[in-house]
């Protein structure tokens, strides 16, 4: 298929800022440290890059509590560092998404600060989700709903006169209070917002919570159902950090498989498409082809489709596709599934394997997700740590798949490294707020945030000259540097290269995938653009094609191949 929309078949590269490169050198990354950066990118062949927030922001969940939509943290830089990025990104032939954060700001926003002086009824409250407590002296939160990172979604404050005074919602942390989105001032806000990053040349915006931001009429008590953990219900992440709700979903089973629970009263809420419709005219205002995705944790694909009919988001997360086991039946049904489910309504399917949310696939692609549930992190009193040489080779067998599937796919920095999860982190450098949240019950994110390693003898491994790192960098990170992977035959980062060249060449981002048989259980077999590529998620080798016709010669292999036999936890591609 012949397209010029880029979106439809790119690779997109996640740059969490606070870990990427640090030019300052206090230990938390910045934006003229991407910038310098940034060939690197080029070089491994990636076509867009997603920038996750770098905005004003207390920095209470890491940027994702934005102070001021529009401007840059000065731990981060300055707009003036942003255009220089994003003019050397599109010097590059590098598209730039940057991240949208609709659902709440921070508790430090200039509208929240005005909506707790003004009085109760006024229009500054009117922006957020302010209700009367119930019980004698409304002492009681307005509803039962928990905070996605624990403990209640409902805080209360003190009025000017010292006396307890309303509560507000916050699905987050305290300090992330929700907007109300039933608000038309809101959304005429974030319009602008779109247009002020539209018009510095964005080519598009990851949606944060794009499932979250209108919630049901009247904010009914949530009652999960018995078998959903503590919040349950169909919606991802969320759950997901919230319940471990990868418990219920065994070895064996592709998270596209699990039974669609009742939605929650504050997730997938009809409402929300009318935003995304209203977003979407925003960006076909502008030329070129901007786009929106969708950090949307909907099960299963075929609803989380709705995000991206044509009149709506143009992609959205496979989290699907991420939360599926290592297991050969499985993933063959998660791909099935979003294929079928994004065709449907004209979008590509996206793919992923990890982000600065989940624990990086080269540790969670061999824990056992019943002893390790995704949302509770990694560390060092977990009950099971995993074998970091099967957890390497299982996350490049798993990359060399997902990199040959038709779609879009996301790499998140670092795991072209093959980076694991940062299990061993000290409990005081820890900064996620499920962290706080949980009293140190959930290990939560950080684990996958610790700062990238470029240069094995520099130091911070080249995060920066000074040394300085905001969480520190396991000293196995030095066997991981780019520069000692560079040109290294067998290295991981040279396994991306490839990959990512090759599938450029076959143009596999807009090919079409045929299953083949005849290989077992344990095998993924399939055939796009000409290129056969096979994957051994069992125990035992299995024979590959003989033979010098099409489909026998190996391009791409990610792990050793001997004797015509693929070894178990390795892909190949063949023409
Ligand atoms: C999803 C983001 O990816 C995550 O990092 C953040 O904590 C929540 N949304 C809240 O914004």
């Amino acid at each position: 298929m012949l397209t010029t929309e880029w979106w439809r078949s790119a690779v997109i590269y996640q740059v969490y800022p606070r870990s990427f490169a640090d030019a300052d050198g206090d230990g938390l990354g910045d934006l003229a440290g991407i910038t310098r950066r940034l060939d690197a990118l080029s070089v491994l062949g990636v076509d867009a890059v997603w920038l996750s927030p770098f905005y004003t922001s207390p920095q209470n969940d890491a940027g994702y509590d934005v102070a001021d939509y529009c401007d840059v943290d000065p731990r981060f830089g300055t707009l003036a560092d942003f255009d220089t990025l994003m003019a050397r990104a599109h010097e590059l032939g590098l598209k730039v998404i940057v991240d949208l954060v609709p659902n709440h700001s921070s508790d430090q926003h200039r509208w929240f600060q005005a909506a707790i002086r003004a009085p109760e009824g006024s229009e500054e409250r009117a922006r957020y989700i302010f209700r009367d407590g119930k019980g004698p002296g409304g002492d009681e939160a307005p509803n039962n709903w928990e905070s996605v990172f624990g403990g209640p979604a409902w805080s209360r404050i003190t009025d000017e006169n010292g006396k307890p005074g309303q509560w507000y919602l916050h699905l987050f942390d305290s300090s992330q209070p929700d907007l109300n989105w039933e608000n038309p001032w809101v959304r005429e806000q974030f319009k602008d917002i779109l247009r002020f990053w539209l018009d510095r040349g964005v080519d598009g915006f990851r949606v944060d919570v794009a499932h979250g931001m209108v919630k049901a009429a009247g904010m009914p008590d949530y009652m999960p159902p018995a078998n959903a953990g503590s919040m349950g219900g169909s919606a991802g992440l969320d759950d997901a950090l919230a319940s471990g709700a990868l418990d219920a979903s065994g070895m064996n089973e592709a998270a596209s498989d699990r039974p669609e629970l009742p939605t929650p009263p504050y997730w997938a809420q009809d409402g929300v498409h009318e935003i995304n419709r209203e977003w979407r005219e925003v960006l076909d205002e502008y030329d070129g082809d901007r786009v929106l995705v969708a950090e949307a944790w909907v099960d299963p694909p075929r609803k989380l489709a709705q995000w991206v009919r044509p009149d709506e988001m143009h992609q959205a997360f496979n989290f699907a596709y991420l939360e599926t086991p290592w297991n050969a039946d499985a993933i063959r049904r998660v791909v099935d599934a979003s294929l079928d489910a994004f065709s449907s309504v004209g979008a590509p399917s996206t793919w992923v394997l990890s982000n600065h949310d989940v624990i990086r696939h080269a540790t969670r692609l061999v824990l056992n997700p019943e002893l390790n549930p995704q949302g509770a992190g990694i560390g060092p009193n977990s009950p099971e740590h995993p074998d970091p040489e099967l957890g390497l080779r299982r996350a490049r067998a798993a990359s060399a798949l997902m990199l040959a599937l038709p779609g879009s796919a996301y790499v998140y920095q670092g795991e072209e490294l093959g980076l694991p999860e940062a299990i061993h982190l000290p409990d005081e450098s820890r900064q996620d707020p499920t962290w706080f949240r949980t009293d140190g019950e959930k290990y939560g994110r950080d684990g996958c945030r610790v700062p990238i390693p470029w240069e094995a003898e520099a130091p911070a491994f080249g995060f920066n000259d000074t040394g300085l790192s905001w969480l520190p960098q396991p000293e196995i990170w030095s066997q991981f540097a780019r520069d000692s992977q560079d040109g290294v035959p067998d290295s991981t980062l040279e396994l991306y290269k490839r990959s990512l060249a090759l599938r450029a060449e076959h143009d596999l981002g807009n090919g079409a995938l045929e299953w083949l048989q005849g290989y077992g259980s344990e095998t993924i077999a399939f055939r796009n653009s000409g290129v056969t590529v096979i994957a051994n998620t069992g125990t035992e080798s299995v024979q590959l094609p003989a033979g010098d016709g099409p489909g026998t010669r190996i391009v791409l292999q990610s792990a050793g191949v001997d004797g015509g036999t693929l070894p178990p936890d390795t892909t190949v591609w063949l023409v």
